[in-house]
């Protein structure tokens, strides 16, 4: 993009290099110059690339966002459920105390990443693309147990940064299971129930975690549910949360759950992500194919579904990667059909 902006010229090229700065003052100052015609085409050009702060580029559509949970995430009401009340209630408050902090659980390939996109295309115009999305994956971003303070300290500033950037900043740290407990507790103070750290409010942020912890315990219930003869759909939120919970403060081994932003009830909402089956995988083969602007094939959705692994091995009920790689799957079986 600032590559785009840079042939431009220099005035453009020197905006970009301060972006607070241009969003804020670039109307008056271009307009100022009088050099009118000129101008107003660099600024539209300019308006067109360049993502501002604003209402323009950032603004929740709560009915988007109801939409695409519905649409488009299969097979996980509860976590449908809780996320779209977890934002209507933190978008539609202007006076919120905290920042909010929400923590998606479950297995492989069930959705958690995707329904942060879904977030992030219900704010940002530009949607994951954004420049006010900020995203952390702990083997990639911090792999080095050796390095821990440094990262604690880029880390400080960058979240520290970005917000004063823009208030309405999202970070998304996925892998939060992998993550060293010290690095964890350098968020902490952000998403705490501060007025502000050196004059910078962080109540119109957003933090959301992804991990697979707890992963296996909710599928337990689930697998209970349908042993007893219930209806997957009437799993509630209540009936997960005494399992996510057992396997988040119990779990000893892992980072997280080490950490002061448990015990001190920082994060919101708990979310959990239920193991696809069958029929979801075919409902994400058929999905994939409208993403590909390929003609809706049963048969094909099929074939990819029959392909995957299904767990437990006597009642082969779950698919062990969720929808993961379905999309490669796709293309190789309509290349060898
Ligand atoms: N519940 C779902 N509904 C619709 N599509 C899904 C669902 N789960 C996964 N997918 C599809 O599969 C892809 C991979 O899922 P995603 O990356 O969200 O999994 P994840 O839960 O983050 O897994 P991991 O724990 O391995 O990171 C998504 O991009 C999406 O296309
Ligand atoms: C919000 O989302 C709905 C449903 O996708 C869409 O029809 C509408 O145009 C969106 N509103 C805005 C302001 O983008
Ligand atoms: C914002 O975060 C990114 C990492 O996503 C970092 O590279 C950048 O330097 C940060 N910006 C500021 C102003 O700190
Ligand atoms: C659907 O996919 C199957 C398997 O790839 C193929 O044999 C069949 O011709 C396709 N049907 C249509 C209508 O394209
Ligand atoms: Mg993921």
């Amino acid at each position: 993009m600032s590559g785009t902006c840079k042939t431009f010229g220099f005035v453009l090229t020197c905006y970009i290099l301060i972006p607070t700065v241009a969003c804020q003052l670039f109307t008056p100052v271009v307009f100022g110059m009088g050099a009118a015609g000129a101008a107003s085409i660099v600024w539209r050009v300019y308006k067109y690339y360049y993502e501002c702060c604003s209402s323009k580029w950032i603004a929740f559509n709560s009915t988007g966002l109801n939409v695409d949970l519905k649409q488009r995430l299969f097979g996980q009401h509860v976590a449908s459920r809780v996320v779209l009340n977890a934002m209507k209630g933190f978008m539609n408050n202007n006076n919120n105390k905290k920042p909010l902090v929400l923590s998606l659980h479950g297995l492989t390939g069930t959705g958690k990443n995707f329904v942060s996109q879904l977030i992030a295309e219900n704010i940002y115009k530009k949607g994951m693309d954004s420049s006010f999305i900020h995203q952390f994956v702990a083997t990639v971003h911090f792999p080095h147990k050796s390095k821990i303070n440094t990262y604690k300290s880029q880390l400080q500033r960058w979240i520290k940064g970005n917000v004063t950037n823009c208030p309405q900043s999202m970070f998304i740290f996925d892998e939060m299971d992998k993550m060293h407990p010290g690095l964890i507790d350098t968020i902490k103070p952000y998403v705490d129930y501060y007025k502000e750290i050196d004059g910078v409010s962080f109540n119109q942020a957003i933090f959301i975690f992804l991990s697979n912890a707890g992963g296996e315990m909710i599928t337990e219930v689930v697998l209970d549910f349908r042993r007893s003869g219930k209806d997957r759909a009437d799993i509630t939120l209540k009936d997960l949360e005494k399992a996510l919970s057992l396997s988040i403060f119990n779990n000893k081994e892992s980072g997280f759950w080490h950490t002061s932003l448990i015990d001190k009830n920082l994060v919101d909402f708990f979310i959990p992500f239920l193991p696809l089956e069958y029929q979801h995988v075919v409902q994400c083969g058929m999905a994939e194919m409208a993403t590909k602007g390929l003609k809706p094939n049963h048969t094909l959705a099929d074939l990819v579904a029959k392909d995957m692994i299904y767990f437990p091995k006597s009642e082969k009920i779950f698919s062990s990667k969720g929808c993961k790689s379905i999309s490669s799957k796709l293309d190789f079986y309509r290349d060898h059909a």
